[in-house]
């Protein structure tokens, strides 16, 4: 059993979630009109992992006995400049999500709501390894520069990027 608040804290944050998978899609979409297909790759996967997210944001509040509300999901960017750009507004939204499972974390201890606690620490952890992948990628494109055969080659590397399910 989940605190009222929690349970709207977590609706609040699976929105989050899909609008993510959403950002990333419209990414992947923008990638692929660029002709970047690698990247669009990429950023495919990377909304296929925020469903994921969802998945489980969406399994733990039923798990409770909690309902899932569903609301709006907002209208994200279609345009995104350079492929170094794309990735720099990945991390910089990569970072506000950290900002809101902080935020979770900390309303959880707060409730003295372990449960809520232990759910979140995957979200953590999780979070390292999104901000970590993405500040690599922005890392090497500003490596490559105005370079056209190293983005290239970076963009054949984005393609090779798999979609690793975590048990949800
Ligand atoms: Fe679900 Fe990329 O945070």
């Amino acid at each position: 059993m989940i605190s009222t608040k929690v349970t709207d804290a977590l609706n609040d944050h699976l929105n989050a979630e899909l609008y993510s998978s959403y950002l990333y899609l419209s990414m992947s979409a923008y990638a692929s009109h660029k002709g970047w297909r690698g990247a669009a790759n990429w950023f495919f996967v990377q909304a296929q992992e925020e469903m994921i997210h969802v998945q489980k944001m969406y399994a733990y509040i039923e798990d409770q006995g909690a309902r899932v509300i569903l609301d709006e999901i907002a209208k994200p960017p279609s345009d995104f400049g350079t492929l170094l750009e794309v990735f720099e507004g990945v991390l910089e939204h990569e970072r506000l999500v950290t900002a809101r499972i902080r935020d979770l974390m900390t309303m959880a201890l707060a409730e003295n709501d372990h449960a809520t606690e232990t759910f979140l620490q995957w979200f953590v952890t999780e979070q390292t390894e999104e901000e970590k992948s993405s500040k690599e990628a922005i890392d090497r494109l500003k490596l490559a520069g105005d370079s056209g055969l190293a983005i290239f080659m970076m963009d054949n590397e984005f393609g090779t990027r798999t979609l690793n399910p975590p048990a949800v």
